[in-house]
């Protein structure tokens, strides 16, 4: 694969109109979901309701690619075709999650390092021939009392390069997603100081790893005041700290932005992404690749019932609809209560 070719696969990735779902919870987080709608995770609940997700029609208007956990890019669906064919012939890229998880820092209490850079290599030849175009890496970035460290910051910002070269040299987009999570009581203006210094980093380390930006996507957190804050800043307020935020550390030779949601609200993270993207234009294309807030709705209409299948589908349909007309700033109050 030619530097070429990553470029129009990151590009397709953030297509006008389209963005992606990240379907790649790890065995421990899909069993805290379905634990919340009563069902037990085993391996064929999760292979039904990937399948659910993956298969309403015409999903690929608003869907790029998919995000998967390793288990489920070997899974097939009911009637045995492969889920990533299942994705292919629809036209939406298969992608893989290849960290292996954030772990607690040695030396460093309450920060995270992520894992996974040890036999990468040769997981990505695995990956590359299983379908997967697209890769991705999470680091998680904790507010609090004099954290985050620069130690753990450079560490994330380091392993999050290693991850990216590793994946552009299998053929491979990276999705580089450092999140600075939105736990605990800080100001939007505190989130604002620590994702311009975690982007900082992060850049500066793919850009002496010889990450190729035209063949990458970054992935980050919206500039937004912690859960627990008790003056929770405005829509538009979260839209121009974010915006100033990426226009300090983000190249424009970075053909794409694909939001993660992480706790927001389903309706609040299209709202969010829609006043983005109304100041715009900008240099990149500005999408979402959310987990929760395109999965909630579907999860629990869904509840493990063969029978709410179609009803399931409708709701992850109608939250892509929503958040690909958000992609272009063009949603609205009535796309929201309207019934597809
Ligand atoms: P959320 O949108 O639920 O934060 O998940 C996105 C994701 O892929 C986190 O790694």
């Amino acid at each position: 694969m030619t530097s070429n070719e990553l470029e129009a696969t990151a590009r397709s990735l953030v297509a006008p109109g389209k963005g992606i779902l990240a379907a790649d919870e790890s065995l421990g987080t899909i069993e805290k979901r379905f634990k919340a709608i009563n069902i037990p995770s085993t391996e064929d609940n999760r292979r039904a309701y990937r399948e659910m997700l993956f298969t309403p029609a015409g999903l690929s208007q608003f869907i790029s690619g998919v995000i998967l956990f390793d288990e489920t890019i070997r899974q097939k669906a009911a009637d045995g075709t492969p889920l990533t064919e299942v994705l292919r012939r629809q036209g939406i890229i298969p992608g893989i999650k290849v960290d292996k998880g954030a772990k607690p820092m040695a030396g460093f209490p309450g920060e995270k390092i992520t894992e996974g850079l040890d036999g990468l290599r040769a997981r990505f030849e695995e990956y590359y021939k299983l379908g997967a175009r697209f890769g991705k890496w999470r680091a998680v970035i904790t507010i609090g009392p004099n954290i985050p460290t620069l130690a753990c910051l450079e560490a994330n910002a380091h392993a999050l390069a290693r991850y990216a070269a590793l994946c552009q040299e299998a053929g491979l987009v990276p999705i580089v997603e450092p999140e600075v999570l939105m736990d605990g009581d800080h100001t939007i203006e505190r989130c604002a100081e620590v994702t311009e210094l975690t982007q900082h980093l992060v850049f500066e380390q793919l850009y002496r790893q010889r990450v190729a930006f035209e063949g990458m996507l970054l992935k980050p957190n919206m500039v937004i005041s912690g859960k627990d804050c008790p003056q929770q800043a405005s829509t538009q307020q979260v839209a121009e700290a974010t915006i100033r935020c990426l226009r300090r550390t983000v190249p424009p030779a970075v053909p794409g932005i694909v939001f993660l949601s992480g706790g927001q609200g389903d309706v609040q993270a299209t709202k969010n992404l829609d006043a983005i993207n109304r100041l715009g234009p900008h240099p990149w294309q500005i999408s979402f690749s959310y987990g929760r807030a395109l999965q909630d709705a579907a999860l629990k209409t869904w509840a493990g019932d063969p029978r709410k299948v179609p009803a399931a589908q409708k709701a992850l349909s109608h939250r892509a609809k929503c958040n690909s007309a958000a992609q272009s700033g063009k949603y609205s109050d009535q796309l929201e209560a309207s019934s597809d």
